[in-house]
């Protein structure tokens, strides 16, 4: 096939970092009338592999292609065009996609017009995408990060030209306003606030793939959160490598804090922010999220290694005990935190006492959730170019301690949430179980429920009642203080084995023999007016086992109704 070719990747020029003010590209509407012929009953498909700022530029992507007219399909075997929207962190990821790349060998030599696109942070790497552009000829665009908003004028060109064309152009990189977006969810939407990362972790790829830190502007980003809370949205997440830097790169006066308080202000129910780097994370942030309700109680705060060695060749600025420090800060003012962490275990030639540091550290802070992951090697970044004599198997050994420390905790702050009831905003029907519905409470756990579709987008009261290391089980509580207590005091009886009980006790008590026989004698000394006799058969009917029974049983159902009696006051 031939081939154009804009750009080519080059690391040496995506590490370049200046310390000017990003353009900002206000994008314009380029749709052609051929675009729009084209598009006519056609589909497209999207796959995206990794984190948050890919599946935002999915939202964008779809929004440029919805605009031209194309409808999305779920399967990639009707689609005129096929975007794989990919993840270069971990080697896994990249291995998936070949995997997927190469199953669609038959579908596109047998649709000879249809689009292959290839985008996202893999083409960013050069020898990657060498191996893409050889191994799979099929593959007909490859656009990278930087050229997200280009899409519409890529397709054109390869529908016109019919030639294979590469646009993967390494550089800082700018910030784009204004393109269409059609988003995942109908109320929980992410919201970039920072582009790109200057922090060059000696393990990570991001900031090579993916330009320098670019802030948007405050005026812009509060724009866009204007509008999703006129459009009904509950949760907003505020989206960055390191959200922390926001502001940093611009001359607005203003920082991460101010931004993250005026966002509070407009009112969105639900608040959220990632990912926030510990070196940029200041008191003036961790008092803003103590002040402001709807900025939820949750924080995800990569550590990475319990080791200062460790932590030195990652790069990441800080030391355990700066670490510890801010994090018992956040804990001290921040009621209900849910803390999450990314940790990487066997980093190259970390001893066997730098991880029992990371295991130390992860005892001491009892993580409310946590990412974990092996070490992969990035071609181009400098821990790929260290010495590391560790071993797969210990690497591997490793890991399955550290979860196992990690699911103490894990599972203790779950269990702490029995019990208890929580706000939660529920996504819908269960991945993992179709009777049940779920979703988040404000401190990111995930709860399971029985519930219906009209809660789906609403922040509704959830009891929990059992917990799991990564989720728990919960039920409703309704609004109407009414239905609220008649549910109560329902399952208060259900699973009250003192009435139960009282009906089993009745039942032998009313049907007994020998204690009709007694109550017969007993009426009949009565009736004859024989006082000794009566006396005698009135002891020996309250000496009975049988009537003993009944009104113990009797007073114990008593006192259970007279609790119901004060709940419902
Ligand atoms: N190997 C393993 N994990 C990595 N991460 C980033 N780069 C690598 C790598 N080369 C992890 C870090 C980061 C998360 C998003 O991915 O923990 O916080
Ligand atoms: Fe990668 Fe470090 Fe930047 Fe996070 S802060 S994206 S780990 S370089």
């Amino acid at each position: 096939m031939k081939e154009k070719i804009l750009n080519k990747p080059d690391l040496k020029k995506a590490i370049q970092r200046d310390s000017s003010v990003s353009p900002i590209i206000y994008v314009e509407d380029n749709r052609s009338q051929k675009l729009l012929d084209f598009a006519k009953d056609k589909k497209y498909y999207i796959h995206t592999y990794g984190c948050q700022a890919n599946v935002r530029d999915e939202e964008s992507m779809r929004g440029m292609l919805e605009s031209i007219g194309l409808t999305k399909t779920e399967n990639r075997e009707e689609a005129d065009v096929i975007l794989l929207n990919t993840c270069a962190v971990r080697e896994n990821a990249e291995d998936k996609l070949y995997g997927e790349i190469g199953n669609l060998k038959g579908y596109m030599e047998k649709h000879k017009d249809a689009v292959l696109g290839i985008c996202g942070c893999v083409p960013e790497e050069p020898e990657i995408l060498e191996r893409i552009l050889k191994t799979f000829p099929y593959v007909n665009l490859v656009f990278g990060t930087h050229e997200v908003y280009r899409l519409l004028e890529f397709l054109e060109e390869v529908i016109s030209s019919k030639k294979r064309l590469i646009a993967v152009e390494s550089k800082s990189g700018e910030v784009y306003e204004g393109l269409p977006v059609i988003r995942t969810s109908k109320y929980k939407a992410f919201v970039n606030i920072i582009y790109g990362c200057n922090k060059f972790c000696t393990y990570c790829i991001v900031p090579y793939t993916r330009g320098k830190e670019r802030s948007r502007k405050f005026s812009d980003i509060l724009k866009e959160c204007q509008e999703l809370i006129d459009d009904g949205y509950q949760e907003i997440t505020l989206l960055g490598q390191n959200v922390n830097a926001y502001g940093k790169d611009l001359d607005e006066g203003k920082d991460f804090a101010d931004l993250l308080e005026a966002v509070a202000k407009l009112g969105i129910p639900r608040l959220r922010f990632t990912t926030s780097h510990p070196w940029d994370f200041t008191s003036k942030m961790i008092d803003v999220i103590a002040k402001y309700d709807n900025v939820m109680n949750f924080i995800h705060l990569p550590v990475q290694s319990g080791n200062d060695n460790v932590l030195k060749k990652m790069g990441r600025r800080y030391t355990s005990s700066d670490y510890l420090k801010l994090v018992k800060e956040m804990k001290e003012k921040i009621p209900g935190l849910g803390l999450s962490t990314d940790i990487i275990v066997g980093f190259p030639n970390e001893s066997d006492e730098e991880f029992n540091d990371t295991l130390k550290l992860v005892d001491e802070v009892e993580y409310d959730s946590a990412f974990t992951f092996i070490y992969s090697p990035r071609k181009g970044t400098p821990a790929a170019r260290m010495e590391d004599t560790i071993s797969k198997e210990t690497k591997g050994k490793r890991f399955k301690e550290l979860v196992s420390h990690l699911e103490k905790s894990i599972s203790a702050s779950s269990e702490r949430m029995v019990g208890q009831v929580y706000d939660v905003l529920v996504d819908g029907v269960s991945k993992n179980n179709e009777d049940m519905y779920s979703g988040y409470t404000e401190s990111n756990k995930l709860v399971h429920f029985k519930g219906d579709e009209s809660m789906v987008g609403k922040i509704i009261k959830v009891k929990i009642t059992e917990s799991h290391t990564y989720s728990l089980i919960g039920e409703v509580i309704s609004d109407d203080p009414i239905i609220q207590k008649a549910k109560e005091l329902k399952e208060c009886l259900k699973n009250e084995p003192v009435l139960e009980e009282y009906l089993r006790i009745k039942a032998i008590f009313e049907v007994d023999e020998s204690l009709k026989e007694l109550r017969q004698k007993i009426a009949e000394s009565k009736a004859k007016n024989e006082k000794d006799e009566y006396d005698r058969l009135k002891q020996m009917y309250d000496n009975h086992p049988l009537v003993i029974n009944y009104y113990k049983a009797k007073e114990e159902a008593m006192e259970l109704l007279k609790g119901l009696h004060d709940i419902i006051q």
